[in-house]
């Protein structure tokens, strides 16, 4: 049964918003409708009459018949700020935007409950993907025991190309920013952070526990070498961007680096532009979920998804949030492989075992196991010769 008729105020009207706006358009079985749409900038043309818009943020936040706040801007301070007000006010809120959601999860958990209203977001992490809700609804207990997913289409993209093709990273990076595949500045997908916000909002669906992106460790693909992908053709591998949570006792272990692939992987057939996400759970086994990770339209299904969902005053409950003394570990050994097109800079990082090591004239490598409190995007920014990627098992 149907239970709100939903009148909404959209933010924004770029790749995702438009993406949205033609979703709904199509879509007959919902019963909402987009009232207003407020966008930042007055000069841009746009492909709807100019009376749907509005500058003015409380044009939709100070409307009454306003009951659904969809937010799709670029700006997450300014988001945060529009979420935080629509739902003081009353009002559901959708979002896509994943720096937002996982730097605020804590807080906007606290303002929803306090206010009545739902606060969906499953177009924050991969896509079309419909991770988000089958952790909240089908993994809905203890059992889940780790998640590893490709979750940056850009990364993916430009590493699926470095596997196929002689041009190098600079080359296909900045033909990904032409074809609409990498952002003009690239930092936050190649140096992981989006992968990192997208695996704290999957980890607070999938064990309960908000952990801070800040505490999550993120080495992107900025420096692959020519080499590196030489490497891993010839033992057969694929190099990813991996997002993982696995749960070890009373702890998650968890991060964002680069891995070496084997072909049977679920992960080696995650090609180009999509995602994909791998759930373990002590009696299912392994199920992959794959899919379009971005995108006007795949991301807008998403959005569509929430609306719909909210439809039936659908929320998430964070079921498995405050399960006895689950914590985000500090303290690991990860083995890593970390090469350099000179030896002797190996030696800024120290490995507490060494299982294997090579040295040519122009290449070094060494496989061992570090400590993870010994990777710090801090350390990696500033030693632009070393490689790092997760060893194959
Ligand atoms: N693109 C994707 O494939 C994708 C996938 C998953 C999630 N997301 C998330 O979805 C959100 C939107 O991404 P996008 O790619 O659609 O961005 P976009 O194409 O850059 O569009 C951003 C929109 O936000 C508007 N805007 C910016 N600041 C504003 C403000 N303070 N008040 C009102 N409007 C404002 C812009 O207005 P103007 O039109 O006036 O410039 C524009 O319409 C982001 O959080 C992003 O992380 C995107």
């Amino acid at each position: 049964m149907i239970k709100e008729n939903l009148n909404i105020g959209l933010f924004g009207f770029g790749c995702v918003g438009e993406g949205l706006y033609q979703v709904l358009n199509e879509s007959k079985l919902l019963n909402a409708s987009i009232k207003k749409i407020v966008v930042k900038n007055k000069e841009k043309e746009r492909n709807i009459g100019a009376e749907n818009f509005s500058y003015n943020k409380y044009d939709i936040l100070n409307d009454p018949d306003i009951n659904l706040v969809v937010e799709l801007i670029d700006d997450a301070d300014a988001a945060f700020e529009i979420v935080k007000k629509a739902m003081e006010k009353g009002k559901h809120v959708v979002t896509a935007n994943k720096k937002m959601v996982a730097n605020h999860l804590e807080e906007l958990i606290e303002i929803k409950k306090a206010n009545g209203v739902s606060f969906l977001y499953e177009g924050a992490v991969c896509g079309s993907i419909p991770i988000i809700r089958n952790l909240e609804e089908y993994y809905n207990n203890d059992c889940l025991t780790s998640i590893n997913a490709i979750s940056n289409g850009t990364c993916n993209y430009i590493l699926t190309r470095l596997d196929l093709e002689k041009a190098s990273f600079a080359e296909i990076l900045k033909d990904a920013q032409l074809s609409g595949f990498a952002e003009s500045d690239p930092t936050l997908d190649i140096d992981g952070f989006d992968s990192k916000f997208k695996l704290s909002i999957l980890i607070a669906h999938a064990f309960g526990v908000v952990v801070a992106p800040d505490e999550i460790i993120n080495l992107g693909i900025r420096h692959i070498k020519e080499k590196d992908l030489t490497y891993a053709k010839e033992k057969g591998y694929k190099i990813k961007l991996i997002s993982q949570a696995r749960k070890i006792d009373n702890t998650i272990e968890a991060y964002v680096i680069p891995q070496f692939i084997a072909k049977d992987s679920y992960a080696f057939d995650i090609n180009f532009e999509f995602n994909g996400v791998l759930i373990e759970a002590a009696f299912s086994d392994k199920q992959v979920f794959k899919g379009k990770g971005a995108g006007a339209f795949p991301t807008g299904s998403a959005v569509l998804s929430d609306i719909s969902s909210l439809q039936f005053l659908y929320d998430y409950e964070y079921k498995k949030r405050h399960q006895d003394g689950l914590q985000l570990a500090t303290d690991f050994l990860i083995k890593i492989f970390v090469s350099s097109a000179n030896e002797k800079s190996l030696n800024d990082i120290t490995l507490s075992t060494v299982e294997e090591s090579y040295t040519s004239k122009n290449y070094a490598y060494k496989v061992g196991l570090i400590n993870k409190s010994q990777l710090t995007y801090e350390f990696y920014s500033t030693h632009p010769e070393l490689f790092i990627a997760v060893a194959a098992d």
